[in-house]
């Protein structure tokens, strides 16, 4: 094997800026929010599959992988809602200082947590780090078409008074004041959709 390693230049920790070079992909994170049922794990599934089509790495953080796993211990309470989306949070911004493009598909209700892991993207790690870029998407519809979906009769036991604190029903949704991007999905296709991001996503050159 070639063991010389004259042209090897060990640096004591890369930068974000050299980790995306040497990989040559840009790591953001796109963070979608909205009401259960406003479609935003079908769009960012969607869009993983786009990007991963396309030679970009790009990976979905959502309840089956987070609630089932590492979030286990939290349930629907405010406290417990902070406290999922400020872990959430912390691991893309690990995914997304990865050079890996992070998709987060969670309702996250409080405009005030999604501050916090907007401020966490833009902090960096080392004195010489970019921030990370982070695209907040409202994934908008309105409560009577979310709970007129209601895929999985969450609404239905809300309004019974089976569920508690449900978000929309007897749990505060705060929307976005001023996301990056909004989608109707009652209103445009999955690809649509798709299409709207990715667009957005090229012209801030984040993607090619
Ligand atoms: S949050 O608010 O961001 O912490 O919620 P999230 O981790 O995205 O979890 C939302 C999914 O959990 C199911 N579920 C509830 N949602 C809202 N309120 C209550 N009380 C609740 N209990 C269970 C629901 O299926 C949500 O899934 P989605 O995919 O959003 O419909």
């Amino acid at each position: 094997p070639n063991r010389d390693s004259s042209n090897i230049t060990w640096h004591p920790s890369l930068t974000r800026h050299e980790r995306n070079q040497l990989r040559g992909q840009r790591g953001f994170t796109v963070w979608f929010t909205g009401l259960s049922a406003s479609g935003k794990s079908t769009v960012a599934t969607a869009l993983e599959q786009h990007l991963l089509h396309i030679g970009v790495a790009a990976y979905r953080l959502d309840g089956d992988n987070v609630r089932f796993g590492l979030n286990k211990d939290l349930g629907f309470s405010e406290k417990d809602r902070n406290e999922n989306i400020r872990r959430i949070a912390e691991v893309a911004k690990l995914f997304a200082d990865a050079s890996t493009i992070a998709l987060t598909s969670f309702i996250s209700p409080y405009r005030a947590d999604r501050q916090i892991a907007r401020d966490l993207h833009a902090s960096a790690s080392q004195a010489n780090d970019d921030p990370l870029p982070f695209i907040e998407v409202f994934v908008d519809v309105p409560l009577e078409e979310a709970e007129k979906r209601d895929p999985k009769g969450l609404y239905k036991k809300a309004r019974a008074g089976e569920i508690k604190d449900f978000t929309g029903i007897s749990a505060p949704y705060e929307a976005p004041e001023a996301p990056e991007i909004t989608i109707r999905t009652d209103l445009l296709s999955v690809e649509e959709c798709v299409r709207k991001i990715v667009e957005y996503l090229a012209e801030k050159g984040l993607i090619n």
